[in-house]
């Protein structure tokens, strides 16, 4: 049977332990306080944020969206988040992507400070990552880290597997190869210009698709040997409007060893490793 990697059982465990640490640092002087700033109507920026807001609360940390309007200007988006670099009383900060065409010249990750980065996009938190000097001053990318976490749990081996990761977007592909090879993982990082990747992803023991195209990855790309993980990163809508990941989940779930549902397997783990982060950058205040 295929094992089905759903990420409830590692929710209901891991906000357990969230809750408990969130009171801990309430009661001692630090109520954990996440901002997101959400700029314009991107449908699956509402449903995320939305989501990343209900966790946040329900483990007892405070979590506001600032909404910008779509046409905000440059010099209004960049007053807002020094004030909140400036603002004692948050300890976390992230700048829901994608940005809207007028801004996304921007750096994104060099603009909140790297203390409050918990969606690890700033160059120092993403060299501590390259480095393999991963501490916990430092804040791993939330996709990432989550995956990592949903393969731990699911007792799913790294070390000395081959790695096939579709996609190399700074959120998701580039910083997961380095967590992979940090784990002892040899890893394959594909893109749209990669040739044959099906024999690629073949040849593979785990293979990760983080492209955003709809079902793309089907029995094509599998082995005939029933003995791969396949990580679906994708949130997209298919042709009737319905969500679904990059995988066509019905043709490739009996020909693999455990696959991650979309919805409710790889979305959730991000949301969990941001209120992770968001503790982290709080405890950290603790010491200072
Ligand atoms: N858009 C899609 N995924 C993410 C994420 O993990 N962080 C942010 N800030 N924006 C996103």
């Amino acid at each position: 049977m295929t094992q089905i990697l759903s990420s409830a059982p590692i929710k209901k465990k891991i906000s357990k332990d969230l809750k408990n640490e969130c009171k801990f640092l309430i009661e001692n002087g630090i109520h954990p306080y996440l901002k997101v700033i959400l700029i314009g109507n991107n449908p699956a920026s509402l449903i995320y944020t939305a989501s990343k807001k209900k966790f946040c609360e329900r483990i007892g940390a405070k979590c506001d969206i600032i909404a910008l309007s779509e046409d905000i200007d440059q010099l209004t988006f960049l007053k807002t988040i020094e004030e909140i670099n400036q603002d004692s009383n948050v300890q976390g900060c992230i700048i829901q992507l994608p940005l809207p065409k007028h801004l996304s010249h921007l750096d994104v990750g060099k603009l909140i400070s790297q203390e409050k980065d918990i969606d690890g996009f700033h160059p120092d938190n993403l060299y501590a990552v390259l480095s393999n000097h991963e501490s916990t001053d430092h804040f791993v990318s939330c996709t990432p880290k989550g995956i990592i976490t949903l393969l731990l749990e699911n007792n799913i081996e790294i070390a000395n597997k081959r790695v096939a990761i579709i996609g190399r977007s700074m959120i998701v592909g580039k910083p997961l190869a380095c967590l992979f090879t940090n784990h002892d993982a040899t890893v394959t990082l594909c893109h749209s210009k990669t040739l044959n990747i099906r024999e690629i992803t073949k040849e593979c023991d785990i293979i990760v698709s983080a492209v955003g195209i709809a079902n793309m990855v089907d029995e094509s790309f599998i082995s005939s040997k029933k003995n791969q993980v396949v990580i679906d990163v994708g949130m997209n809508t298919d042709t009737e409007g319905l969500l679904c990941g990059d995988v066509d989940f019905e043709k490739v779930k009996d020909l693999v060893l455990a696959i991650t549902p979309v919805p409710g397997g790889v979305g959730p783990m991000t949301i969990i490793s941001l209120a992770q982060n968001l503790l982290q950058a709080s405890k950290n205040r603790l010491s200072l």
